[in-house]
């Protein structure tokens, strides 16, 4: 069914343990997720990722970004992201509604 922003903020209170989004957005535990349907893996500057991020060869469209939140240790072996994983399908299209609000700078 729609994909539902509002239903995916709510998804992202989690994420936001260690991300953030907005015109403000700083690295922190994670990268900033800006523009993350569109963007290369790895490839936020200043941010420290682990080799297996940054020479993972993704780009993060909304396949990939879903194999990879469903499990991101199977997606990114060695990944220093720890989530144990979203299984749930229709939470992940509303968390990708709501990340495409906001726009890499
Ligand atoms: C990396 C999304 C939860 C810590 C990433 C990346 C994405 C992402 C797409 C890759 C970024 C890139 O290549 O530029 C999300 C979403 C989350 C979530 C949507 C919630 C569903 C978390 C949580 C933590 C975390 C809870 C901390 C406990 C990290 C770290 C990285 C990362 C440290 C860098 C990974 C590396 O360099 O290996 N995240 N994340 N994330 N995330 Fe998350």
């Amino acid at each position: 069914s729609a994909q539902d922003a509002a239903a995916g903020e709510k998804v992202f209170a989690v994420c936001k343990a260690c991300h953030q989004v907005g015109e403000t957005a700083k690295n922190v535990v994670g990268p900033v997720l800006n523009g993350i349907i569109g963007r290369k893996a790895g490839s936020v500057p200043g941010y420290s990722y682990s080799a297996a991020n940054k020479d993972s060869g993704i780009t993060w469209d909304e396949a990939t970004f879903r194999e990879y939140i469903k499990d991101p240790k199977a997606k990114v072996p060695g990944t220093k992201m720890v989530y144990a994983g979203l299984k749930d399908e229709q939470k992940t299209s509303d968390l990708i509604a709501f990340l495409k609000q906001y726009d890499a700078d």
